[in-house]
């Protein structure tokens, strides 16, 4: 019986993720996860079966460009059922907000609990929330002159940005920074900090 325990962890082990990226605009985030497993960052152990977005946005000529599968789902009340069967149906491990607008519902919350992974541009607990995206969050970090920013990983629950954190990076905002500094700045650090939580989860204590 033990023998047979140690078999089935290992073929866990060595299996391959299959994550879902979800988008809602430029994916420059998406782009990078893209080129991290075209230059053997995730060991090949990490694979994107799904890209689905909430509206027409560039992050999908990315997807196609990378000849991922892609979705378009509707905004309506059905949403979150769309993206559950199109994870359920492509076998997805793992999903990952990368810049999505629309909120998910509590049923598909609690269903994929752990399975989903959200990056948010500030801080979190600060400046998190509904209606705390994007250009928003600068303009109130900038508003309240924050010594400090940074971006987040946490997994993603009913409460808005309220998932438990994964990792964060945080950086000195100068005086004279403006709502582009910070902009590009986010920009620039969110990508290996996304892409390091990533390589967590898929290669557990190797990475
Ligand atoms: C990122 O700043 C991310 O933190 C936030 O939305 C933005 C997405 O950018 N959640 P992109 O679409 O990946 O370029």
């Amino acid at each position: 019986m033990k023998r047979r325990i140690n078999i089935i962890n290992k073929l866990a082990k060595i299996k391959k993720m299959n994550i879902a990226v979800l988008v809602s605009g430029s994916g420059s985030n998406l782009q990078a996860i893209i080129n991290a497993i075209e230059n053997g960052y995730f060991e090949g152990k990490l694979t994107i079966k799904a890209v689905i977005a909430d509206r027409d946005c560039y992050a999908i000529e990315r997807a196609l460009d990378a000849e991922i599968d892609t979705w378009m789902v509707d905004r309506g009340p059905a949403l979150s059922k769309e993206i559950d069967n199109i994870c359920s149906d492509n076998d997805i491990d793992l999903i990952v907000l990368a810049g999505f607008l629309s909120i998910l519902d509590a049923e598909f919350c609690q269903k994929w609990d752990k399975q989903i992974i959200n990056l948010h541009p500030s801080l979190l607990p600060k400046y998190g929330g509904m209606g705390m995206y994007g250009e928003k969050v600068h303009t109130a970090v900038l508003a309240n002159e924050e010594k400090h920013s940074g971006a987040t990983v946490h997994y993603v629950t009913a409460g808005v940005d309220e998932g438990e954190i994964i990792t964060q990076e945080s950086f000195e905002v100068p005086e004279d920074a403006d709502l582009l500094w910070l902009k590009n700045k986010i920009s620039e650090i969110e990508k290996p900090l996304l892409l390091s939580a990533l390589k967590k989860i898929a290669l557990g204590n190797k990475a």
